[in-house]
């Protein structure tokens, strides 16, 4: 099976600083891989290089096997790469309906398919973004980004700053999105979240992979998950 991204000794960073090292890491059709590490360990730069926003200084990012180098970020989104951002993104502007509007494409993720998902979204259709609540804000890039149609959706801090109940219902909707075949990349404070509903883990520790694997185990290792993650289980 050919992998929709791919890192091949990946290297990347900002300016001077290189923060990526040597990342070797393939993202198969339908899986769904936490990202994790503690803060400041390259996460968001490793998505950042993956997606196109961030040049490789060394190694290659491959789409569907073939090198990337030449394909800036929105030529990577057509070919089905969609990312929630820290941040989220949403156009303060335009409605809900108009934020999703222009994400639109033909394929089984509609309007009324993401509304059905998140029935939230369409009490508050007309309201702007910068009207949203942080937890509608981030129910509303996630449905944006899945009316992308994508084949694979990459969540940076998905539930990062909302509440325990938001918290609950964005999980609910990355089970769907995992089970309806997309393939999904996780990055979330919440370990035990992360760990409930991936099939694989990768940890970054200051820009390097240094540990892969299925949850199961690390879950079994409580050393490893102080060490890498600062948790205690
Ligand atoms: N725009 C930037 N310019 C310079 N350094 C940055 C920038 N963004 C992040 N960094 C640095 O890169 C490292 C990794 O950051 P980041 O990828 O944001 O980590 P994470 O997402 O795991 O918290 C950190 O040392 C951070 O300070
Ligand atoms: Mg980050």
């Amino acid at each position: 099976m050919t992998a929709i991204l791919s890192a091949r000794d990946l290297s990347a960073g900002y300016g001077e600083s290189r923060v990526l090292r040597g990342i070797d890491l393939d993202i198969l059709p339908g899986e769904t891989i936490g990202l994790m590490g503690r803060n400041g360990m390259g996460k968001t730069t490793l998505i950042r290089t993956l997606i196109g926003l961030l040049p490789a200084l060394q190694g290659q990012v491959l789409l569907d096997g073939a090198d990337a180098a030449g394909l800036p970020a929105f030529a990577r989104a057509r070919k089905g790469i969609a990312v929630v951002p820290e941040g989220r993104g949403v156009f303060a502007s335009l409605t809900v309906m108009e934020n999703l509007r222009l994400a639109a494409t033909t394929g089984e993720w509609t309007e009324a398919r993401v509304l059905d998902l998140f029935p939230r979204l369409g009490q508050r259709a007309s309201h702007r973004g910068n009207h949203l609540s942080g937890g509608e804000q981030q129910m509303l890039a996630i449905g944006r980004a899945l009316m992308t149609n994508p084949r694979l959706l990459i969540l940076d801090e998905a539930t990062e700053g909302l509440a325990p109940l938001i918290r609950d219902e964005i999980w609910r909707v990355i089970r769907i999105v995992r089970e309806a075949g997309v393939a999904v990349v996780v990055v979330d404070k919440t370990v035990s979240a992360v760990l409930s509903v991936v099939d694989r883990v990768v940890i970054l520790v200051k820009g390097q992979i240094a540990w892969s694997g299925p949850p199961e185990i690390l879950r079994a290792d409580p050393g490893l998950m102080h060490r890498h993650l600062g948790v205690d289980a």
